[in-house]
């Protein structure tokens, strides 16, 4: 399963690009402003485009690092003290990933927070239910890793982009085992069959194409973000709905953070309101985009917007023509549905073009 992301474009990147280099000089500037997964933002660096990119979230900013700034593995030289096979197991990893991985793979399982909140075996600090997001074995191994580079990253024995990684494939894993119905807002009553299996970090295939220097990737609410950055065009896949994505991927944040916040409610949630988001409010959404084109130096914006969204194609192309010229592509799209929502299965998915000169 991997990503799983509402409104992750990875699908339709091709005629995003499109619309990119359409606008953009080769070799030019351009900004992924809520990056999500890095599935747009890796795609512009294969194209050769420099990026920034930006999202509210740090585990947006983790996945997106992992794949910004890689193309083979990196070497995990500081910490091969602690790897526990013998090299020769790993003849032909000469980066020490795979042995990383397998090291991961084969802790011994620590009943910790994620066992404590956010299994069935554990018993939440509020007094609430077991929460069911993973069965008691999973939060263990996810305690033990988060445990491993944790400490690891304290003793300055990975690397910045080393630790990114290992928190992508720690994301990644656990979301093929998470007990949800699409996203992290609630747990389901009953295991589905996917949960029981025991999680397992899996290598990351790196993709290739483009340099790697030169990228950069903000944490932040793009708002303020915008007044310092210049570039030649800025691509912006907000949210479209109510749902805030940092109550619904709270959990995805803690792995990130590699912290153990007050689990809070039935659900478990973080504090998330700072990291609450304008765009899904249907009064802030226009004053949210407003500061982001007027603030940032940039005069081409490509915004990805939804038929489902809470502004209309209609208001939304009326709002931007008082910022400059106007245009709108159009395509379908499969809609993301959590399991047994019933909708149809394609949305119409716009592409506005927001010219400033
Ligand atoms: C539709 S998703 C982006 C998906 C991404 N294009 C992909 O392909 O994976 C929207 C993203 O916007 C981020 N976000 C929401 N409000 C934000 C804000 N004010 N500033 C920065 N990022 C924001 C969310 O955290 C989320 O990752």
């Amino acid at each position: 399963m991997g990503y799983r992301y509402i409104g992750a474009k990875k699908k339709i990147s091709d005629r995003i690009l499109e619309e990119v280099s359409r606008v953009t000089p080769p070799n030019g500037t351009v900004v992924d402003l809520m990056c999500g997964t890095g599935a747009i933002s890796v795609e512009l660096r294969k194209r050769g485009y420099r990026v920034i990119a930006c999202d509210v979230m740090l585990q947006a900013c983790l996945l997106t690092k992992a794949k910004l700034f890689l193309q083979i593995p990196p070497r995990f030289e500081r910490v091969k003290k602690y790897l526990s096979e013998s090299k020769q197991q790993f003849l032909g990893d000469e980066s020490g990933y795979l042995q990383m991985i397998y090291t991961l793979n084969n802790l011994e399982g620590i009943k910790g927070f994620f066992w404590r909140e956010f299994s069935s075996d554990g018993k939440p600090q509020n007094g609430f239910e077991p929460r069911k997001y993973f069965t008691g074995e999973n939060a263990q191994k996810i305690d033990a890793i988060r445990a491993f580079i944790k400490e690891a990253k304290m003793n300055g024995d990975l690397t910045d982009i080393e630790h990114s990684l290992l928190i992508h494939d720690l994301i990644l894993a656990s979301n093929d085992v998470a007990n949800i119905a699409g996203t992290y807002g609630h747990y389901l009553s009953k295991f589905v069959q996917r949960a029981r299996v025991p999680l397992k970090l899996t290598p990351t295939n790196f993709e290739k194409g483009g340099k790697l220097d030169g990228h950069d990737v903000k944490h932040g609410h793009a708002e303020e973000l915008a007044k310092d950055i210049k570039a030649d065009t800025c691509y912006i896949d907000p949210p479209y709905i109510k749902r805030q994505y940092a109550a619904n991927y709270h959990l995805l944040e803690t792995i990130a953070k590699e912290d153990e916040p007050s689990a809070i409610g039935k659900s478990g949630l973080r504090p998330w309101r700072d990291e609450y988001s304008d765009f899904c409010s249907k009064i802030k959404i226009r004053g949210a985009f407003t500061k982001i084109i007027t603030e940032m130096d940039c005069k081409h914006f490509l915004i990805s917007y939804s038929s489902d969204g809470l502004l209309t194609k209609e208001q939304l192309m009326s709002f931007f023509k008082s910022f400059g010229d106007i245009s709108v592509k159009e395509f379908k799209h499969k809609r993301f549905k959590s399991r047994n929502e019933k909708a149809e299965e394609h949305v119409t998915e716009y592409l506005f073009h927001l010219f400033t000169g």
